[in-house]
């Protein structure tokens, strides 16, 4: 019995959860794309003529999130640290490309 109660516990609590839409607080279009966009530009986009890795997509971000994630958490001065020329990322929006990875990397 108590199996029992737990299993309908688990159950209750993760369709509540989805009925919040808190299954996913970070999506791409909404947060990251818009950083990306700003701080990663014009070097990883293609479209405005930049000649590194594109940045440019959903699939092209989240395919190279570790390298991503790994390069941001540098600092101004050390080698592969990015953004390139610009100032470090907030800790807070570093933290969003994190949550967004752990999250399962919404769209
Ligand atoms: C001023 C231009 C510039 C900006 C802005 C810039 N990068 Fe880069 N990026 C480069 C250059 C040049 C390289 C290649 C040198 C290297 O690997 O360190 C590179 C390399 C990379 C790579 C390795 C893949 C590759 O293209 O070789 C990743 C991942 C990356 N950058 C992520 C980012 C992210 C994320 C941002 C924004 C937060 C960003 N970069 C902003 C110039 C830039």
């Amino acid at each position: 019995m108590v199996a029992i109660g737990g299993t309908f516990l688990f159950t209750y609590c993760s369709s509540s959860k989805k009925a919040a839409g808190s299954k996913q607080t970070i999506s791409y279009a909404q947060h990251i794309q818009p950083i990306v966009s700003v701080q990663c530009s014009p070097c990883h986009f293609p479209s405005r003529d930049g000649k590194k890795a594109s940045l440019e997509t959903y699939d092209d971000v989240s395919m190279q999130i570790n390298d991503i994630i790994r390069r941001i958490e540098l600092y101004p001065g050390t080698k592969g640290y990015m953004p390139m020329k610009k100032a470090r990322l907030s800790d807070s929006t570093i933290a969003l490309f994190k949550t967004w990875k752990d999250e399962g990397m919404g769209k």
